[in-house]
C-alpha cells in the first residue's frame, strides 16, 4: 500500500514537473527581447573573470533551483516576515553564493526590455555561460520559464544529501523526471567548486563503530582531508577538484579512485549501471560533455512559477 502511493506521488510529481515543460522553446525571447542573452552574458562574463568561484555558485543555485517547486527561480527569494526563503534553508544557507551575478543581469536586462524576461530563465542562462566560461560544453537554453510566489526554507529538506546512497539519488531524481543517468552525469558539476567540511566530515573521523574512516576512501585521500578539516577548525571548505575551477571530467577520474568527497559521488560505483557510466565519462571527455548537456536541459525544463519578476528578490 505504502509503496503503491509512493510510486503514485512520484507518478503525480513527474507529470506536473514536465506537462508544463512544453511551454519552453528557443525563441521565446526573438520579438520581445532579441539582446537578452547577450546581456546577460556580458554580465556573467564579467563577473567570472573578476571572481573564479561564480560559476560554481551559479551552477549550483540553479541545481537547487530546479529541484525545488521547478526552475522557477524560488532559490532567489529573500526571507519576509516569518517566512524563511529557500536560501535560508539549511542546505543553502552559508553555502549558496553569487547572487549579485543575478541581480545585475536582471538590472540590465530591465533596463533594455522592462518586465519581459523572467529571473528562472536569466538563472537558467547565466549558468550556461558560467559552465561555458569554466571550460565547460555548451547547449541552447530553452526558455519561457516563469517566476514562482512562494519560497520556503523548510523545502529544502527535500534537497538530495551528501551521505545518500544510489538508491536514495536515483528516487531524489526521479521524482523530479530525472534518470539514473542523469543522476551520473549532473554529478560531474562537483568538477568545479568548493564543499565545507561538514558535508563530508563524517567519513574522516568516526565513521562507524568499527572504522574511524570511511573504508570506501582511498587512504590518503583521507589523510590529506583531516589536514583541511582539522577538529574545531569553524568549517572552512576545500576545492572540490584540485587544482583550478576547470570544467572537466577529472572527477570521474577521481571518484574511481575512492577520491570522491561525498558518499554520494562513491555511490555512483555501487551499481554496475552507474559504474560503468563513471567510467565511461572518465575516459571519454566527449561522452561526459555530450551528456551532462543533455542533462542540463532536462534539469533545467522542470518548469512551474507564475510571474516575469521585477525585482528576482522579491515576489511582484
Ligand atoms: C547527486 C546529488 C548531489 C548531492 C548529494 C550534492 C551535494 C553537494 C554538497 C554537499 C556540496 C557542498 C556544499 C557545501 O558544503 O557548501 C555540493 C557542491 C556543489 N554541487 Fe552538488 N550535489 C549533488 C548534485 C549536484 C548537481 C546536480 C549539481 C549541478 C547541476 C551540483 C553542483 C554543485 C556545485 C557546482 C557545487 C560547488 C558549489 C560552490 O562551490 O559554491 N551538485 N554539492
Ligand atoms: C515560443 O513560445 C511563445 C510563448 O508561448 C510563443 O508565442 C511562440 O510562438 C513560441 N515559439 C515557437 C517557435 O514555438
Ligand atoms: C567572490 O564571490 C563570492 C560570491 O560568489 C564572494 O563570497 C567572495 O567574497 C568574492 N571574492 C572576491 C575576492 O571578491
Ligand atoms: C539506502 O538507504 C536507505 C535509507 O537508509 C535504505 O533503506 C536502503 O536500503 C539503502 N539502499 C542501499 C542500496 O544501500
Ligand atoms: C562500518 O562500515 C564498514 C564499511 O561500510 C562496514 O563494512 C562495517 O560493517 C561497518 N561497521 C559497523 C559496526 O557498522
Ligand atoms: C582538467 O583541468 C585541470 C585544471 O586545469 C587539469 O589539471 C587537468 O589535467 C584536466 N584534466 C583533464 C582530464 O583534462
Amino acid at each position: 500500500m505504502e509503496s503503491i502511493v509512493a510510486i503514485l506521488s512520484s507518478l503525480i510529481l513527474i507529470f506536473s514537473a514536465f506537462s508544463p515543460g512544453s511551454s519552453l522553446n528557443f525563441t521565446y525571447y526573438d520579438k520581445t527581447c532579441p539582446r537578452a542573452e547577450s546581456i546577460i552574458s556580458n554580465i556573467v562574463k564579467s563577473a567570472v573573470s573578476a571572481n573564479r568561484t561564480v560559476p560554481a555558485g551559479l551552477l549550483r543555485m540553479h541545481f537547487h533551483d530546479c529541484f525545488i517547486r521547478g526552475c522557477d527561480a524560488s532559490v532567489l527569494l529573500d526571507s519576509k516576515g516569518n517566512n524563511k526563503a529557500e536560501k535560508a534553508g539549511i542546505a543553502n544557507v552559508n553555502s549558496l553564493h553569487a547572487f549579485f551575478v543575478i541581480d545585475s543581469a536582471k538590472k540590465a536586462v530591465e533596463a533594455s526590455c522592462p518586465g519581459v524576461v523572467s529571473c528562472a530563465d536569466i538563472l537558467a542562462l547565466a549558468t550556461r555561460d558560467a559552465v561555458v566560461l569554466s571550460g565547460g560544453p555548451t547547449w541552447d537554453v530553452p526558455k519561457g520559464r516563469k517566476d514562482g510566489r512562494a519560497s520556503k526554507a523548510s523545502d529544502t529538506n527535500t534537497l538530495p544529501a551528501p551521505f545518500f546512497n544510489i538508491s536514495q539519488l536515483q528516487q531524489s531524481f526521479a521524482q523530479r523526471g530525472l534518470s539514473i543517468e542523469d543522476v551520473v552525469a549532473l554529478s560531474g558539476s562537483h568538477t568545479i567548486g568548493v564543499s565545507h567540511c561538514s558535508s563530508f566530515e563524517n567519513r574522516i573521523r568516526k565513521f562507524n563503530a568499527t572504522h574511524d574512516i570511511d573504508p570506501s576512501m582511498q587512504p590518503s585521500f583521507a589523510q590529506s582531508l583531516r589536514g583541511i578539516c582539522p577538529i574545531n577548525s569553524g568549517n572552512p571548505v576545500t576545492q572540490m577538484v584540485p587544482p583550478a575551477n576547470t570544467f572537466n571530467n577529472t572527477y570521474y577520474k577521481l571518484v574511481l579512485q575512492g577520491k570522491g568527497l561525498f558518499s554520494s559521488d562513491h555511490a555512483l560505483l555501487s551499481t554496475p549501471k552507474t559504474k560503468e557510466l563513471v567510467s565511461k565519462f572518465a575516459s571519454s571527455p566527449e561522452a561526459f560533455r555530450k551528456a551532462f548537456a543533455a542533462s542540463m536541459i532536462k534539469m533545467s525544463s522542470i518548469v512551474g512559477g507564475e510571474e516575469i519578476r521585477r525585482n528576482c528578490r522579491v515576489i511582484n
